[in-house]
């Protein structure tokens, strides 16, 4: 490991085979889980208060011993590594971050490497280079004290902290829901964009249903005691709800929810309609069917022009179809 960022060899696959906790006052936090995380995804974790995601969560670092089944790192059992040497393999983000309030940015973004016994210069330097890949400028940022920070900055911190010794799994437990909903939204989309540069294998817990949509690749929905009700890509779990559970928790909205996470495809365009109105708005291929909508809307037209990548027309996509695939 020479401590680039890009650098992400290794991005492990997880599997819960079966998992339970029976904590000792008899509660059965989670009964039996089953679930196959593949490496360099993001999954979601998402179901009512007390369900058991943190639970699920904390058993994969093993903060929170199974009482049942296995936890595979790649093909590794988890419960034979030394819990300590596997905390620093996974990167951990909570809600409320827990930086140390004492240590500078840099300081705190640097604790796992220190403690792998990276020299210091090799410590400042990835922590320096994090802090750039998560927005905070080094110059600006780097020798300020955590309160001098906001909240979602305080967040960004936690995740370039978490990622400074090259995790092979990235596990965050509702990281962004004590952030105002405006600084959620910003720091969500950048989270996707350092996601596409790194491609850590990520659970990410949370009970608000937008952020599910937008952030993960796949969705679990967990009802009580971790019971898997459905795990699907964003589009399916919203179009097709697997149980009469999942279809109440995503609601009524699911319709214009789907829309966000379904772009313009070849197969929704009419290749053989007449061109429309000088006013029609011109969409390119991959644009959301949300946005599509929201464009012919706002245009008063029917019909939008759809070009591909080079610009050149394929075809229009109408009010009606877009309707039809939401
Ligand atoms: N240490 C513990 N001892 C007993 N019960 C616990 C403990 N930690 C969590 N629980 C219970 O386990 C269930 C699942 O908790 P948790 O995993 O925190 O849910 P979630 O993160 O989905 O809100 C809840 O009923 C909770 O009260
Ligand atoms: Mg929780």
């Amino acid at each position: 490991m020479d401590g680039t960022v890009r650098d992400t060899g290794g991005a492990a696959a997880i599997t819960l085979a079966g998992i339970g906790k029976r904590f000792p006052d008899g509660t059965e936090a989670v009964r039996d889980l089953t679930l196959e995380i593949p490496a360099g995804e993001l999954v979601v974790l998402i179901g009512p208060s007390g369900c058991g995601k943190s639970t699920v969560l904390r058993m994969i670092n093993r903060l929170i011993e199974p009482t049942a089944g296995r936890v595979l790192l790649g093909d590794e059992d988890v419960t034979t590594v030394d819990p300590v040497a596997l905390r620093r393999r996974i990167g951990y983000v909570i809600q409320h971050v827990g930086l140390f309030p004492h240590q500078t940015i840099q300081t705190n973004v640097g604790t796992v490497p220190r403690l792998l016994g990276w020299s210091r210069e090799r410590v400042r330097r990835r922590a320096d280079e994090l802090l750039e890949l998560v927005g905070l400028t080094p110059g600006t940022y780097a020798r300020r004290y955590p309160h001098e920070l906001s909240g979602g900055q305080r967040q960004r911190v936690g995740v370039a902290r978490a990622l400074a010794a090259d995790p092979v799994v990235l596990l965050m437990d509702e990281p962004f829901s004590a952030v105002d909903p405006i600084a959620r939204g910003r720091l969500q989309e950048e989270f996707l964009r350092l996601q596409a540069e790194v491609r850590k294998t990520i659970v990410l817990v949370t009970h608000d249903l937008d952020e599910a949509v937008r952030l993960g690749d796949r969705i679990a929905v967990l009802s009580e005691g971790g019971r898997l009700e459905q795990y699907a890509a964003p589009a399916t779990l919203l179009g097709e709800p697997a149980t009469a559970f999942v279809r109440e928790f995503v609601g009524t909205d699911r319709a214009i929810r789907r829309l966000a996470v379904t772009a313009i495809s070849r197969e929704l365009l009419e290749t053989d309609a007449d061109p429309p109105a000088m006013a029609a708005p011109t969409l390119a291929l991959g644009t959301s069917l949300y946005d599509a909508l929201a464009r012919l809307l706002v245009s008063g037209a029917e019909y939008a022009q759809v070009v591909d990548d080079a610009g050149q027309p394929v075809g229009v996509v109408s009010r009606r179809r877009i309707l039809d695939a939401g």
